[in-house]
């Protein structure tokens, strides 16, 4: 089978602002995915369940949610080609995590690694294991395994984090589909965005909206002057020669500069030529330059919110059509037809 006949799927959390970092190493590379298969076999959501898990406060992950959707609209994603929608506007994934929750033993989740990390804080404070853990971030993977399943998805591209959630979702694939001795549901690959693409953030560690060192995607050029100006850099001299590959402010210009633009800043540091106020306005510009058509179709969206709303609405109209037929087949395996 070919990548064009395949159903990719993939889920974006809303728990924050979306950073340089997050479109080099998830938004583009999706929305480049999903454009090389066919009409209707790309499914990309806002995991809005998911994020309830670790934020309470719903208007922040419907704010959240809207920037993702209009930062996602604004990159490229067509929802005509791609099926776009809200996790929550598709009840069938819910019905479908209770019935996979049947096939899925608990040892599987104590294992898991986002359960399994606040185990290991909580032994290291000396606190009760199951300290401040709730059921929705103990059970995550049977979500995640429905919002996969349910679809009968072939890939899902992933981040090396999310590698054991798939693996789990192939084993209560496989799981039911040996019960049954059918062939129930499909199981799905992980494909691994390479890291390679890591973009490194203002004070040199990996990107993180966790770190506070972004690069905001779509903010102002006002915020984004003030976010490059503060990547960090040492006291030597302009004249001093410098290699390149040493400059944090050159690390994060390879994830968006032109060849002749890279080369440019590498010469001028190695001869002494450029310093670093002058590296940061060439980053600053060419930033700019990269995102403000982006940009103006991602505030057009963020302006527009009945547009944006209808557009993710009808998204969920074509998802749940899908879902509710395949969860009729798949009732119909199991319950007899
Ligand atoms: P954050 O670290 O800001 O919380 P997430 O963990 O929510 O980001 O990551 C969301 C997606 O963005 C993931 O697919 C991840 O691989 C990608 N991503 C996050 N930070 C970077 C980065 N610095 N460089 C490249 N990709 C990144
Ligand atoms: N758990 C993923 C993350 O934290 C988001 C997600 C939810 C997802 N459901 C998914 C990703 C299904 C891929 C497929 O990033």
């Amino acid at each position: 089978m070919e990548l064009k006949d395949k159903i990719v799927l993939t889920g974006v959390k809303p728990t924050g602002t979306l950073h340089f970092g997050n479109y080099v190493g998830a938004i583009k590379p999706a929305i480049e995915l999903g454009n090389q298969t066919d009409e209707g076999k790309h499914f990309m959501f806002i995991a809005d369940y998911h994020a309830l898990n670790q934020e309470k406060d719903g208007s922040n992950i419907s704010q959240w949610t809207k920037e993702i959707a209009s930062v996602y609209l604004a990159c490229g994603l067509d929802p005509k080609h791609s099926v776009f929608y809200r996790q929550s506007d598709v009840p069938e994934i819910f019905e479908l995590q209770v019935l996979l929750s049947a096939y899925t033993p608990k040892g599987w989740m104590n294992k898991a690694h986002a359960y399994k990390a606040s185990v290991d804080k909580n032994n290291e404070k000396g606190v009760h294991v199951d300290d401040g853990v709730n059921m929705g971030l103990y059970t995550y993977p049977t979500l995640m395994a429905s919002d996969i399943l349910m679809f009968q998805s072939d890939i899902v591209p992933v981040g090396k984090d999310q590698v054991q959630h798939v693996e789990i979702t192939r084993d209560i694939a496989s799981s039911i589909n040996h019960v049954y001795e059918k062939e129930i549901f499909n199981k799905p690959e992980y494909s691994l965005k390479e890291d390679a693409a890591l973009v490194p953030g203002t004070d040199g560690r990996k990107m993180s909206k966790s770190y506070g060192n972004v690069i905001p995607l779509f903010k102002t050029d006002k915020e984004l002057k003030k976010a490059i100006m503060s990547i960090a850099t040492d006291s030597r001299p302009i004249e001093e020669p410098k290699d390149p590959e040493e400059i944090l402010v050159y690390e994060i210009y390879k994830a968006l500069a032109t060849p002749e633009r890279l080369e440019e800043m590498a010469a001028g540091l190695r001869e002494g030529k450029l310093g670093y106020g002058h590296v940061k306005k060439m980053l600053l510009e060419d930033y700019i330059e990269k995102i403000s058509a982006m940009r103006e179709k991602y505030e057009y969206y963020m302006t527009h919110e009945d547009e944006l709303e209808a557009i993710l609405q009808e998204g969920a109209k074509k998802a749940r059509a899908i879902a509710s037929k395949n969860l009729v087949e798949i009732k119909a395996k199991i319950f007899g037809e």
